[in-house]
């Protein structure tokens, strides 16, 4: 099954020069930050549209390179080890010298990783298949991970009805809780790999949670906009957050400062004071667009948050509306789309968040188009393709172009992996082929 996978320090350079007070960016991702997360020695991991995961170091990122479509969540499980999952259904493991393994797979995509540290190192991941794995890793750090056919040792845990969107450990790793678009908060008995109860029934999906269970609440929210803190024991409700927002998107807690961290579907971060039980701060982080991503550094001094943009803020939570905004430019595709022509709204709207069409692929997830025409398919040197792609003898043309977006890319080159997707209208594909001649000719930019 897995070959071995040694563990080496990922950590060639310090966690970074950045004083926690200050503002910072993080930037490189071709694609929207979807997770950020933080190690136990202060280091950031990012998890993006653009299928890679970064692992970052003074203002640089290390690209961890291997899913096949965006990546959802990223989780340390040492200061040397990470795990990240996605859209291409895969949970991966990752060490800086073995570049990455899968561990294993659910039949949907996965949107969140939750670890535990006792007395062997569990993995949670939450599918939407509605179901729920552990992976029970073994002692962590060790000299070797793997290598055994039957590791890491799995444990799926079904009962929701629709696809689970977050999971959390108890700190003694004994419980884990689950969140559902089936509406319904479920406290697992790990152990057993059965479900315990259900907690909340909260009707509407719920996307986040964050416990401390030491001081007795789980916190959630959900696609309404419901942002409650609820007993871990009992669901009986502590306090309520809603703001009449929607969706909460993402949370954080921080044990430091005691501090809960949400983002929501319009772009605000509210901070939540856990001790006083009152709102702090609520603060527009971005004109535009959701907060996908959010974590506390690890003093609790800033707030690391992302969205659509390619971009990681840092905001200093003290000082948090003296700084800059996110989405300073609007990305195109959320232009006035009714101000453009009809070729170049196709293409922003349904290709530029995976496509350039200058030199160089920029990260993201699909290769650059640039001088496409005339071009023999799998061939831009710095994209790592699919071997279909890359064994592909089509060469593209306004026949082929048409081609695969007529039939669509899954019929038109089975294996690929480049997402379903047609264009129905054979003007809306002639007009976009119109587009693409010109702004991927040499010497246009
Ligand atoms: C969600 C991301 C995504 C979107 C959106 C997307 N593509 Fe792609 N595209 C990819 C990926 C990934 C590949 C590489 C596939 C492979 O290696 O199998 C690809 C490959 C291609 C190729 C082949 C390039 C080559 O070098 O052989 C063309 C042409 C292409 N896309 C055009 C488009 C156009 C035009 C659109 C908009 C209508 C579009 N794509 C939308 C991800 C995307």
């Amino acid at each position: 099954m897995l070959r071995a996978l040694v563990i080496a320090s990922l950590m060639t350079v310090s966690a970074g020069a950045v004083s926690a007070q200050d503002f910072f960016t993080l930037k490189g991702h071709g694609g929207p930050i979807m997770d950020v997360t933080v190690s136990p020695t202060g280091q950031i991991a990012t998890a993006s549209f653009d299928n890679a995961v970064g692992l970052w170091a003074d203002g640089t990122a290390m690209w961890l390179d291997g899913h096949e479509a965006a990546v959802n969540t990223v989780v340390f499980l040492s200061p040397d080890v990470l795990a990240s999952a996605g859209d291409d259904f895969a949970v991966r493991l990752w060490s800086a010298d073995s570049g990455g393994v899968v561990m294993g797979t659910h039949t949907a995509k996965v949107m969140s990783l939750a670890v535990c540290q006792g007395t062997t190192t569990l993995v949670a991941s939450a599918s939407w298949d509605s179901t729920i794995s552990i992976w029970d890793m073994g002692p962590l750090p060790g000299a070797a991970l793997g290598g055994a056919g039957d590791w890491p040792k799995r444990t799926v845990l079904a009962g929701h009805t629709a696809g689970v969107n977050d999971v959390v450990f108890s700190q003694a790793c004994d419980t884990l809780y689950s969140a559902s678009t089936d509406g319904t908060i479920r406290a697992w008995d790990v152990g057993a790999g059965a479900e315990k109860h259900r907690l909340v029934e909260h009707g509407f999906g719920v996307n986040e949670l964050a416990l401390n269970d030491a001081e007795n609440w789980l916190a959630y929210g959900a696609v309404d906009g419901g942002t409650r803190m609820v007993n871990p024991q009992t669901g009986a409700e502590i306090a309520d957050f809603t703001l009449d927002r929607r969706p909460i998107l993402s949370m954080s807690y921080d044990p430091n400062t005691a501090q809960l961290a949400v983002g929501d579907g319009e772009g605000f971060i509210m901070v939540v004071d856990t001790k006083k039980r009152a709102i702090t701060r609520d603060f527009r982080a971005t004109q535009r667009g959701p907060i996908w991503a959010l974590a506390f550094s690890k003093d609790g001094q800033n707030i690391h948050a992302g969205g659509i943009e390619d971009i990681v803020y840092s905001w200093p939570v003290a000082t948090l509306t003296e700084h800059g905004q996110m989405a300073g430019q609007t990305r195109s595709f959320l232009e006035d789309p009714a101000s453009l022509p009809n070729g170049e709204r196709q293409f922003k709207r349904k290709c530029s968040i995976c496509h350039t069409v200058t030199p160089g692929s920029a990260r993201k997830a699909g290769p650059s188009l640039h001088q496409l025409f005339g071009r023999q398919a799998g061939t831009v040197p710095d994209y790592a393709y699919s071997d279909t792609l890359m064994g592909s003898d089509i060469i593209w043309s306004d026949d082929t172009i048409n081609g695969l977006f007529d039939e669509g890319p899954d019929h038109y080159i089975p294996g690929t992996k480049m997402p379903m997707q047609r264009i129905a209208k054979q003007t809306d594909r002639d007009d976009l082929i119109d587009y693409l001649r010109v702004v991927t000719a040499p010497g246009e930019k």
